[in-house]
């Protein structure tokens, strides 16, 4: 059933909406083990990777909402149910229970940096299906990869 209309072609909807969609998933769970580790985080470190885990859930929601609002503005609802979320999120994430701040940054790099690659081929996916997506999912790994940054620097020098 069409509801919104698309002002994209048929031929472009199928790669834009799985590129928005697949965003929306990784941001709507990047803000789960954001939190996650906001509330588990332990070690001398605790304060600063606290709130700067808050930076990394604000990004994510605020461009989550913007990703799925792109989706329905296309004219493909996007989808952001716990139980999708729970079985498409790939990720890596936080154990259960406390973790150490050394341990979240190690994750918080990981994640960030899965999430960068998988944005890094949807950029190029939606290079002729759809430019205007493709500058969100621009301005969206700008972020991420600013957040990464932020989260590498704190792991110098490398243990181990
Ligand atoms: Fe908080």
């Amino acid at each position: 059933m069409t509801v919104v209309k698309s002002t994209i072609p048929e031929s472009a909807r199928q790669v834009t909406g799985d590129a928005l969609q697949s965003t929306l998933v990784d941001l709507l769970g990047l803000s789960l083990i954001g939190k996650q580790a906001h509330w588990n985080v332990v070690g001398p470190r605790f304060r600063s990777i606290h709130l700067q885990l808050d930076e990394v859930v604000t990004a994510a929601r605020d461009f989550a909402d913007t990703v799925a609002e792109r989706a329905s503005a296309l004219g493909l609802p996007p989808d952001g149910r716990p139980e999708t979320i729970a079985s498409a999120f790939t990720l890596p994430g936080p154990k259960d229970g406390w973790v150490r701040d050394s341990e979240v940054v190690e994750v918080m790099v990981e994640a960030l940096g899965a999430a960068i690659g998988r944005l890094r081929e949807r950029i190029e996916a939606t290079e002729k299906a759809d430019p205007v997506t493709q500058d969100l999912l621009i301005t969206v790994t700008a972020e991420l990869e600013k957040q990464r940054w932020m989260f590498d620097a704190e792991n110098w020098p490398k243990e181990g």
